[in-house]
């Protein structure tokens, strides 16, 4: 499919114009920052593999009607989404303590929190990303009481969906950030979960061990990134087919 002009590059993807007004196409790459860009390196193979992990999710979430932007996967790279604009929000859930919880309240990592937590940051580099209340979203308008109050209920059913299909996979499912957009549909506004569910955005602990199968390998300098990765694919049951031009070894990936 030819992709148009280029519209973002962002740390992870690349946003392009979609075939269809109304439409973009995702490039996954294998960059990887953390610590917001402080640090930064290659994940080989991330790229396919969180273009087919955060597919898998997203089609799974479809099944229990959570709206998304996701309309199909395009290649080993690409994924065709409907075009949004993003609400400038970052929604963490957190099941159990971990990175900035952890650090914010002398927290050990690992405590089972009693309730699932959501927290909201304002979604700005420039800022750090900074934690942020209800009243703060209110009050700058990033978004409407009612729209916040969709975006948490949405968020807590995305929740307890992933926590269950990961446990069946011998994952705990420690946190998650997600990001909403809006659209119009007519008058209608209609809000929908957005940009990638990944292991770059979860934190995924194996259940047995809490060996950590998630971006932590990098930002903690762990190694076995790559292998991580493709062990939550793996589980997933959707390891990238072979054989088109790219595969998992170094020489071959893009
Ligand atoms: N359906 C969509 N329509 C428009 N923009 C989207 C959509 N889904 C995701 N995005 C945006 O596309 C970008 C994806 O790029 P990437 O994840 O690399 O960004 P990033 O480096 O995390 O930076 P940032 O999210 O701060 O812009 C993000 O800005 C994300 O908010
Ligand atoms: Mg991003």
């Amino acid at each position: 499919m030819a992709r148009g002009r280029q519209i973002y590059e962002g740390k992870a993807k690349i946003l392009y114009e979609g075939p269809e007004a109304g439409t973009i196409i995702q490039y996954f790459k294998d960059d990887a920052t953390a610590g917001n860009g402080a640090k930064s390196g290659i994940i080989t193979g991330k790229g396919v593999l969180n273009n087919r992990i955060s597919e898998y999710l997203m089609l799974r979430l479809k099944e229990i009607n959570i709206p998304t932007h996701f309309i199909r996967r395009l290649n080993m790279r690409e994924q065709l989404v409907r075009e949004v604009e993003i609400i400038p929000l970052e929604v963490v859930v957190r099941n159990v303590v971990a990175g900035s919880l952890a650090k914010r309240f002398g927290l050990d990592e690992g405590a089972r929190l009693p309730r699932a937590l959501i927290e909201f940051y304002y979604k700005n580099d420039a800022l750090n990303d900074p934690l942020v209340s209800d009243e703060h979203i209110i009050t700058f308008n990033w978004a409407y009481p009612h729209d916040l109050d969709e975006i948490s209920a949405l968020s807590l059913r995305v929740n307890d969906f992933l926590t269950g299909l990961f446990a069946g996979i011998g994952i705990t499912l420690v946190d998650f950030k997600l990001e909403f957009g809006r659209y119009w549909e007519g008058d209608e506004m209609r809000i929908v979960l957005a940009d990638e569910i990944s292991p770059d955005n979860c934190r995924l602990w194996d259940s047995r061990t809490n060996e950590k199968l998630d971006k932590d390998r990098f930002r903690r300098d762990m190694g076995k990134v790559e292998e991580a990765y493709q062990e939550v694919a793996r589980r997933l049951g959707i390891l990238p087919e072979s054989g088109n031009g790219e595969n998992m070894t170094s020489e071959g990936m893009l």
